[in-house]
C-alpha cells in the first residue's frame, strides 16, 4: 500500500479527483493524510466527509517561512508518506521540506511550465496573448514551479475568454492529467534520476492525451487564432 499525503490550499477539486480514483479504482494506495495551510479550505470539509484524515497549518500562526516548514515537514513525516501531492497547495515551500522528499513531491500548476510560474498564472497568460495555456505536472525542486515535468496537457485559449473561462477549461485537463501521474506514482511507473524523468513504459504522452480528450469533448471549438 502506498502512503500518499495531499497538500491544499482551497477547493481540492483535484485532491477530490485523485480521492475518488484512489477509491473507484481500488488503487494499492492509501489517502493518509490531506492538510491544508489555510483552516477554511473548502477541500479539508469534503476530505472529512470522506472519513479521510484532515490536518490544518495555518501558516499565519507561524512566525517565519522556516518555522511553517518546520512544523509541516514534522507533521508530513509523522504520516509516513511514500509520496505528496501538492494539489493546489499555495504556499512555496523551503528547500528542507523539497530536499526532505525530493523525487517524492509532485506539484500541478495551471500553465505551460516554463511559462507563467508563481501567482496568477491565467492572468499572464491572456495578457501574453497566448493562443494555447493548459496544465503541467512536474516533480518538486527548490526553485519555484521549475522541477522536472512528468506530464502536460493543453487547451486552446478563446478570444472571449477571461481568467475564470481559461482557469474551467485547464482544471478540465488537469484533473485527468494529475490523477494519472499519481496513478503512475502508485504503480513505480516514474521516478525521478538526477533532473530527468524517467517512465519506465515509455514518455509520457498525456499532452496529446489532454487535447484529443477536450477536442472530442467540445466539438465545435475552435481556435481564437
Ligand atoms: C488548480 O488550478 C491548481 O493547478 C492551482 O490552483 C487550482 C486549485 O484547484 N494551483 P483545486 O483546489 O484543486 O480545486
Amino acid at each position: 500500500m502506498k502512503r500518499i499525503v495531499i497538500l491544499i490550499s482551497g477547493r481540492g477539486s483535484n485532491m477530490q479527483a485523485i480521492a475518488q480514483a484512489c477509491a473507484q479504482e481500488r488503487w494499492p494506495a492509501q489517502i493518509v493524510a490531506v492538510v491544508a495551510n489555510i483552516p477554511q479550505a473548502a477541500g479539508l470539509a469534503w476530505a472529512q466527509q470522506q472519513g479521510l484524515t484532515t490536518l490544518a497549518l495555518d501558516h499565519r500562526q507561524y512566525a517565519n517561512r522556516a518555522d511553517f516548514d518546520a512544523a509541516l515537514l514534522e507533521a508530513c513525516q509523522a504520516y509516513q508518506p511514500d509520496f505528496i501531492v501538492l494539489a493546489g497547495f499555495m504556499r512555496v515551500l523551503g528547500e528542507s521540506f523539497v530536499r526532505h522528499f525530493q523525487g517524492r513531491l509532485i506539484n500541478i500548476h495551471p500553465s505551460l511550465l516554463p511559462a507563467f510560474p508563481g501567482l496568477h498564472t491565467h492572468r499572464r497568460a491572456l495578457e501574453a496573448g497566448v493562443k494555447w495555456a493548459g496544465a503541467t505536472v512536474h516533480f518538486v525542486t527548490p526553485e519555484l514551479d521549475h522541477g522536472p515535468i512528468i506530464a502536460q496537457a493543453v487547451v486552446p485559449v478563446m478570444a472571449e475568454d477571461t481568467e475564470a473561462s481559461l482557469a474551467a477549461r485547464v482544471l478540465e485537463v488537469e484533473h485527468p492529467m494529475l490523477v494519472q501521474c499519481v496513478r503512475w506514482m502508485v504503480q513505480n511507473r516514474i521516478y525521478l534520476e538526477g533532473n530527468q524523468v524517467v517512465h519506465i513504459d515509455r514518455e509520457p504522452q498525456y499532452l496529446l492525451h489532454g487535447f484529443a480528450g477536450y477536442a472530442r469533448a467540445n466539438p465545435g471549438a475552435h481556435h481564437a487564432s
